[in-house]
């Protein structure tokens, strides 16, 4: 459990912590000086997952070395794939007392380290907890099987077992983080399939018909789906409007010179 590895990750993340304790507007200075009482069972937990499973779960358990109680307030996620679960809210800890929580990383439609932060905020002060999720890629003989099937039907990517990966994570999500889970799956793939272009260069100029229709309509005979509702796609057009909006903004317009 302690390799040296995750004891410097240990120390890096507990500077970390005393850090942004230290730099937060509202903390008294005594208070960054002193170490936090509350002690975990680690700072940083990795754990192994396959693409395609759902969620990963993390458990921390701590300790209140302190000699009198300890209030954790909060447990605050750095997005909204990730769930802290307190056993009680405030959560009391007597001094010696011991506790653990339970954190769900959603890793749908995710790859390759996964890595997010919760900082747990205290009557002690603020502790930063990392964990990272290790998604096994996925294996090369199913991308060509799924290469195949998509190229007899394009819309085959929004049904059955394809669904889980390139419908589900997108919800009711609108521009970048659209972007991240409906487009970038192919777009940005690592290593990116060479039939699939980098939409982060411009090959003619593009305006918001151009990705409008791209979306929408996708292109028969290609990996490209369409994504309009009309079409059977997944996107309404508010969020097909959203990520036109965000394209215009974030992406080139015009072909590099
Ligand atoms: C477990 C998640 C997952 C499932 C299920 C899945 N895909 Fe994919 N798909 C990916 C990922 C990830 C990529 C990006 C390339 C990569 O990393 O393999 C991708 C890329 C693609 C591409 C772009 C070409 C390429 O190879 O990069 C097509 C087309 C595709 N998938 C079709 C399908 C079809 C059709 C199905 C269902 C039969 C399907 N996928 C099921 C995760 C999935
Ligand atoms: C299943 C994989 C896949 C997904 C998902 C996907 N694309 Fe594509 N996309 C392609 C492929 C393949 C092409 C190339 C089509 C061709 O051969 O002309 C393409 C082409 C494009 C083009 C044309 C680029 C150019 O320079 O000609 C745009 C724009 C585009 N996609 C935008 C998007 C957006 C935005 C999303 C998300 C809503 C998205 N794509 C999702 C596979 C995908």
């Amino acid at each position: 459990m302690f390799s040296p590895r995750s004891f410097l990750t240990v120390l890096l993340v507990g500077v970390a912590s005393v850090a942004w304790a230290a730099s937060a507007p509202t903390e008294k200075k005594s208070a960054a000086k002193s170490p936090n009482p509350l002690v975990w069972d680690a700072m940083e937990k990795t754990v192994p997952a396959n693409a395609g499973d759902g969620a990963a779960e993390f458990r921390f358990s701590v300790s209140n070395t302190a000699d009198q109680p300890v209030e954790i307030r909060e447990i605050r996620t750095s997005c909204g794939c990730t769930v802290a679960e307190m056993p009680a809210s405030p959560w009391v800890l007597a001094p010696g007392g011991q506790g653990s929580f339970r954190a769900t990383v959603d890793i749908r439609g995710r790859f390759g380290k996964f890595f997010k932060t919760m900082m747990v905020v205290s009557s002690a002060g603020a502790q930063v907890l990392a964990v990272t999720v290790d998604i096994a890629p996925f294996p090369e003989l199913t991308r060509d099987e799924n290469r195949a099937r998509a190229l007899g039907d394009r819309q085959a990517v929004f049904r059955g077992a394809c669904y889980s990966c390139h419908v589900e994570p997108i919800g009711g999500k609108q521009g970048a983080l659209l972007f991240d889970a409906a487009c970038a799956i192919c777009h940005e793939a690592n290593p990116r399939a060479e039939m699939v272009p980098d939409l982060r260069s411009a090959r003619g100029p593009r305006d918001a018909a151009f990705w409008r229709t791209w979306i929408t309509e996708g292109r028969e005979k290609t990996l490209m789906p369409a994504f309009g509702e009309h079409q059977g796609g997944p996107l309404s057009e508010a969020q097909i409007e959203s990520l036109v909006v965000w394209a215009l903004k974030s992406l080139p317009t015009e072909p590099a010179k």
